[in-house]
């Protein structure tokens, strides 16, 4: 999943649909993740979507969401239990499992747990587990001094990998963080260069990459923004050149639409 020439990574977060339903943009889940696909170093599903949704022949690596339990009309999001078995995830042949966790919350403890049975499963199957430091409908929690307790939390408990939200003094996060760390994109942002400027930012504090979703693929030019996004993670782009790389692209995107529309 980190590919080792660069040591970075860029997953394709496209797992929402576990407690948002049929989130815009990705109704369709295959119509959305095969043109993104080649630019992913890893994909992030449900077995729902893997299942009905994946062409075996695509060879990307996956990473299999194996929490749920909530779902977007309920105030409190945090009730998670484990949805999918570590027999299951190995059966799909997924690259790693991927778990959320809700610290400071009313489930804090069994979101824990959660975690701490999935990492000891995980060594059984030989089965890397990503911990997801989830804050809910509470976006304002995203700040370093939550988000370094979280992520530490994680670690500790024995998450080979932590995927959090960027945010001011980042690096406080990382610092605090023994395991790689990637960063989510949140809610849509208003602008490509934030998008860019988010990744760059995460990556000079040390992230090893994104699993960044709606932010590429609710974008009107998912694939140019995907390429500038690999332009960032993979080749040490700057913003600028991450933008080049955007307007070179946006025909791409163009001329899908061109060629779904087209009767
Ligand atoms: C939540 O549904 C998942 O953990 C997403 O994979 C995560 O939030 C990343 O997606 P986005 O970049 O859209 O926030």
């Amino acid at each position: 999943m980190i590919k080792p020439v660069t040591g970075h990574s860029l997953m394709l977060a496209c797992d929402h649909g576990y407690f948002m339903g049929p989130t815009r943009k990705l109704e369709n889940p295959r119509k959305t993740i095969e043109p993104l696909l080649p630019y992913a170093d890893t994909l992030a599903v449900t077995r729902g979507v893997l299942r009905s949704s994946i062409d075996p022949k695509w060879d990307t690596p996956i990473l299999l969401r194996v929490s749920g339990g909530a779902s977007i009309l309920k105030e409190d999001l945090s009730d998670e239990e484990i949805t999918t078995s570590m027999k299951e995830a190995a059966r799909l042949n997924v690259a790693a499992v991927a778990i959320s966790i809700f610290v400071g919350t009313s489930h804090e403890k069994q979101s824990l747990i959660n975690l701490a049975k999935l990492v000891d499963d995980g060594y059984e199957y030989g089965m890397p587990v990503v911990a997801i430091t989830a804050v809910g409908k509470e976006l304002e929690k995203r700040d370093a001094k939550y988000l370094a307790l979280a992520c530490r939390l994680a670690a500790e408990i024995g998450a080979q990998i932590v995927k959090t939200y960027y945010c001011d003094n980042f690096s406080k996060v990382v610092n605090g963080t023994p395991v790689p760390l990637v960063v989510a994109g949140g809610p849509k942002l208003n602008s490509e260069v934030d998008i860019f400027n988010l990744v760059y930012n995460a990556l000079e504090a040390g992230a090893v990459g994104v699993d960044m979703g709606r932010n590429i693929w609710q974008s009107d030019n998912p694939i140019a923004t995907i390429k500038a996004i690999r332009a960032l993670v993979h080749e040490n782009a700057t913003v600028k050149e991450a933008i080049q790389v955007f307007e070179e692209n946006k025909k791409e995107d163009l001329r899908r639409v061109e060629s779904t529309t087209r009767v």
